[in-house]
Order: C-alpha cells, then structure tokens, then sequence
C-alpha cells in the first residue's frame, strides 16, 4: 500500500483519493450485511457469545478480517451491549431476554479498508421508552450525518446531535467518541458527539471518519467495568447506539456502511 498517496491536514486527518472510496463502500457494506444476517438470530433466550460466533463466522465466509480480534488484547469479532451497556459490551454467556435491547457493533478489513458500523436490536417486546430511545439516538446520528460537508466544522456535527438529543429530554455520552479510519481502525479527529457550532477542525472532501453518538435516558456519565471494557450507564439508565462510517464528498457526504437490505433503522420489522 501507498502511504505517500493523499495528505495530512494541520489536525493531522488524512485525505483520501476519489478512488479510494471504492474500497471503504465495499469494506462498510460488508460490515453492514453482517449486521443484517444477525438480525434474524436476536431473540430471547439467545447468548450475546452465539452472536459474535455467527458474525465471527461470517466475516471469514465474506473473505474480511475482524478488526476487533486481537485489537488491543480484545478477543471478540463484535461488541455487543446490552440495556444499560454504553458501548464495548463483550460477548458472553448473557441470555437475552424478552425486552432487552442491544447494540452489535461489527468492524470488519476487507483489502485493507476498515468498515466500522453499529445499530440497535431487541430481544422481543420493545417497550415503549426503549422504542423512543432508540428512535432519538438513530435519529441523532442522521442529525450529525447532515451535518458533514466541505466547509463544516467537526463541532457542527456534535453540535447537531447533542441539541437534537437534549431537546428530548435525553443525553450524549462524552466519554466515547467518532473516529478517523480508512486503511486504520483508529485515526485522528476525535469526532466529539456533541459541541459547539463552528468549532473544531473543517471538513474537507476525502475525510474519511465515523459518526457513532451514544445516548443515555438518564444522566451522561459512564463507567468502566472492572473487565476493562464494558463501559455502562453510571445511573443504569438504558443506554443505545448507532454507527456509521463515512466520507466527505464536495457536496455533503456519502455512507459507507448502508444496510443492503434496509435494515438499519429500528422499525425494519
Ligand atoms: N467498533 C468500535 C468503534 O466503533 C471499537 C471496538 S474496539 C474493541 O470504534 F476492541 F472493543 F472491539
Ligand atoms: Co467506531
Ligand atoms: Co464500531
């Protein structure tokens, strides 16, 4: 691979080549079918392990790499956190049960590009303050998505979602970011889910980064299990995340890790 190819702005982003969008649809559509096929699996009385075994599974079948085994000391092909896990929930003996609702988080490698997508799932019944988290949080995220244009500023996209969000009585996790990625799992900026309009470095075309706000229907603070990992809800609110990976193109930009089969949205079924 070619790293003299593109550059580094002043806020150390990389920009990419028009050709290389190519290979960042092909690696997020990947990730994005996977997340489709496990749809079918959730259900009570199904372990959070026999998930990430199918998407483990099918990562290999589809010709990637999971991004996430051996990332870190991590030994999993997917996050998966259930009710009042934020995010980075490792799958385990846990059985879903009637009511739970989860976010599966897939990244995968596919000739060297990283595809890095999540969404929301439930095991069952969706009760009805499950129902409009979820629905503010995917929302929010479309919110930060409109946001991204030449000419906008990173704390355009936070600020986007964070007045979205509180102006529904919910609130943004700060303890977890948006990312930089490409041919890296992890690069600069931090892409800061909430924030102030104007602020933070400028979009230009060829950013390559993800969008992937956490909400809380009680207060903001997170903490760390002793795991390492699992991150959860100070307050044991319910906590839901959506992800997506993206690419800034001169007008607005484009999303790597679109559903081929439409079922990113929480009311698919
Ligand atoms: N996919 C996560 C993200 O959105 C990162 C998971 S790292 C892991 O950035 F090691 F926890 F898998
Ligand atoms: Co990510
Ligand atoms: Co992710």
């Amino acid at each position: 691979m070619d790293e003299t190819r593109g550059r580094i702005t002043r806020d150390g982003i990389r920009i990419y080549e028009a050709e290389d969008f190519a290979g960042m649809h092909a690696a997020g559509k990947l990730a994005a079918q996977i997340l489709d096929e496990v749809a079918d699996l959730v259900e009570p009385g199904v372990t959070t392990e026999a998930l990430d075994a199918f998407i483990e599974r099918r990562v290999t079948e589809l010709g990637a790499i999971s991004a996430t085994i051996g990332y870190k000391g991590y030994k999993h092909a997917s996050c998966i956190s259930v009710n009042h896990v934020v995010c980075h929930g490792i799958p385990g003996s846990k059985v879903l049960k009637d009511g739970d609702i989860l976010n599966i988080d897939v990244t995968v490698i596919l000739d060297g590009w990283f595809g890095d997508t999540s969404r929301m799932y439930v095991a069952g019944a969706l009760s009805r303050k499950a129902e409009r988290l979820i629905q503010v949080t995917h929302d929010a995220l479309f919110k930060g998505i409109e946001a991204v244009r030449p000419g906008a500023t990173f704390g355009d996209i936070g600020h986007a979602i964070q007045s979205f969000v509180e102006a529904n009585r919910m609130s943004v996790v700060r303890d977890f970011c948006g990312h930089g990625l490409g041919r890296v799992f992890h690069a600069p900026p931090n892409v800061l889910h909430y924030g102030r309009a104007g602020s933070g470095p400028v979009l230009e075309e060829g950013m390559f980064f993800t969008i992937e706000p956490m909400v809380n229907l009680g207060r903001p603070e997170t903490k760390v299990l002793p795991d390492d990992w699992t991150a959860v809800t100070r307050d044991k609110s319910l906590s839901a995340q959506f992800e997506h990976s993206v690419g800034v193109t001169a007008t607005g930009c484009e999303i790597f890790t679109l559903s081929p089969a439409g079922r990113f949205h929480p009311t698919w079924r």
